[in-house]
């Protein structure tokens, strides 16, 4: 497609090697997820809490296909160690003002790898007195040895390579692609 190869050549040196989901494909598997979510929540008050900064542009469109109230609010984590590799450490960079306590929690991450931040914040989120807490996970690749909670909403199941776009990164950089692709080793 013309706009895809643009877009690939803006890249800044490093190459994605092929597109693994296409934006149409990731659209209707987002619309049917909200869906999903919707008939999930049949009462009560939902928040949904987007892990930034990979989970921005799934967040949007995500919420956008629940058709019941809700409330939007954002986390910052930040796990110590390189790009690719995940540490065991999380810490919060910004945490919501907004009180947990009562309301259900939809927790909405881009991609669960070895789970260890997810089983961080789970913890961290738990601790809060939610009414029920949930994982909602664009895609998953079924890797991580140990979830504390295995997300209830996923996407797709991922390959184990490294993947980029609509939303994930490689050292800052991908974000913005309108589909997902695997960077090139
Ligand atoms: P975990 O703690 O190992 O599960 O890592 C989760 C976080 O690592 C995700 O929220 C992503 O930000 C990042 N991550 C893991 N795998 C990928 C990938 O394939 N591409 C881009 N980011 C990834
Ligand atoms: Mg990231």
């Amino acid at each position: 497609m013309h706009a895809e190869a643009e877009i690939l050549k803006r890249t800044g040196g490093r190459e994605v090697s092929g597109v693994v989901l296409d934006a149409e494909t990731i659209a209707q598997r987002v619309h049917a997820l909200g869906a999903e979510i919707t008939d999930h929540y049949a009462d009560g008050d939902l928040l949904v809490l987007g892990l930034l900064k990979g989970s921005f542009i799934f967040l949007s469109d995500l919420v956008r296909s629940i058709m019941r109230p809700h409330q939007v609010d954002f986390l910052v984590a930040a796990s110590y160690g390189n790009a690719t590799q995940s540490s065991g450490n999380v810490r919060l960079l910004y945490d919501p003002e907004t009180e947990l306590a009562g309301r259900h929690i939809l927790l909405v991450e881009d991609i669960v790898d070895t789970g260890n931040t997810l089983n961080r914040l789970v913890r961290l989120l738990g601790a809060r007195g939610p009414r029920s807490l949930e994982i909602c996970a664009l895609l998953h690749k079924r890797i991580a040895p140990n979830l504390e909670l295995e997300p209830r909403f996923v996407g797709f199941d991922a390959p184990p390579v490294f993947l980029v776009g609509y939303g994930l990164d490689h050292a800052e950089d991908f974000r913005h692609l309108p589909f997902i692709a695997s960077l090139r080793e």
